[in-house]
């Protein structure tokens, strides 16, 4: 389970005037379009955990909404264990949102919910606590989300995430805002559980350190409209350090050269 296949993805969106110009067709709408997928490609194996880079604006996001059945693409299609992926609701896809706990429930519930299922009141009660002293918030399972920082937030997040024990889980950026300390353990956290639970994983992430670091493979997107620049197969050991690994730190510069940095820092 987790087999994805994107073929020739595009998209395209009308970016709506309310007023009429020469040349408008009335039959699709008025205002520009802009094109914002361009021919996407990719497979990711069942298990992989997959990093996607690219430009800020170059189409990553609505790549992952098109991947979970959020949205229609206007060309191609989107595959999963050989069934196109038409809209959401799939239970076996969990999207990691920044602010997806409820607020009007507690850590606890929030933790709870992809639990529900569970018949067993004992097991059920074992799982969340499980989950909750994984992204080490004991203490904290009867607080409602604005009584955490913004990093236990986002550990909670994780916690749920974790216990849905989704086939994929896609993440969009799941370490922006977090201080540094936070974000090395998440990204340790989201590694060894991934090394556990072997899911196909995705994420978007605009650090170049922690698509190198987290993945089987690598993905770079162009800017918009994003075309696949690079998909490569990270087969570096792990723990992998760049620093002591000269073929990783080469791979590394020519990333940030990719992506219009000219000196890897
Ligand atoms: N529903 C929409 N209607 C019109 N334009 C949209 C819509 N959704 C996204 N766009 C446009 O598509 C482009 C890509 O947006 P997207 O959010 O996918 O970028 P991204 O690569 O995730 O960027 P970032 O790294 O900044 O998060 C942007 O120019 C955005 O304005
Ligand atoms: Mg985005």
């Amino acid at each position: 389970m987790g087999h994805i296949v994107i073929q020739n993805v595009c998209q395209a969106y009308r970016n709506r005037r309310h007023h009429t110009r020469e040349g408008d067709d009335p039959a699709i709408g008025y205002g520009d379009c802009i094109q914002v997928l361009d021919n996407v490609d990719l497979e990711f194996a069942d298990g992989e955990m997959v990093c996607i880079l690219g430009p800020s604006g170059c189409g990553k996001s609505t790549l992952l909404r098109i991947m979970a059945g959020f949205e229609p693409a206007t060309g191609g299609t989107v595959s999963i264990d050989g069934k196109q992926v038409k809209r959401p609701g799939s239970d076996h896809i969990f999207v990691f949102q920044h602010n997806g706990l409820l607020p009007w429930m507690t850590v606890w519930e929030n933790v709870g919910l992809g639990l529900r299922h569970m018949q067993a009141p004992q097991a059920r009660a074992e799982k969340i606590s499980e989950h909750i002293e994984m992204v080490e918030l004991e203490g904290f399972e009867h607080h409602y989300p604005h009584q955490l920082s913004g990093g236990m937030q986002r550990r909670a997040e994780l916690a749920r995430a974790l216990a849905v024990n989704p086939d994929i889980l896609i993440m969009d950026e799941p370490f922006s805002g977090l201080d540094f300390l936070t974000h090395m353990k998440m990204r340790e956290e989201v590694v060894n559980m991934h090394e556990f639970i072997g899911k196909t994983t995705i994420v978007v992430t605009h650090d170049i350190d922690d698509a190198l670091i987290m993945g089987d493979r690598i993905v770079v997107m162009s800017e918009r409209p994003a075309r696949v620049k690079m998909n490569r197969t990270l087969d570096f050991s792990r723990p992998r350090d760049f620093q002591k690994d000269p073929a990783l730190n080469k791979l590394r510069s020519e990333i940030f050269l990719m992506l219009g940095v000219a000196y890897a820092v």
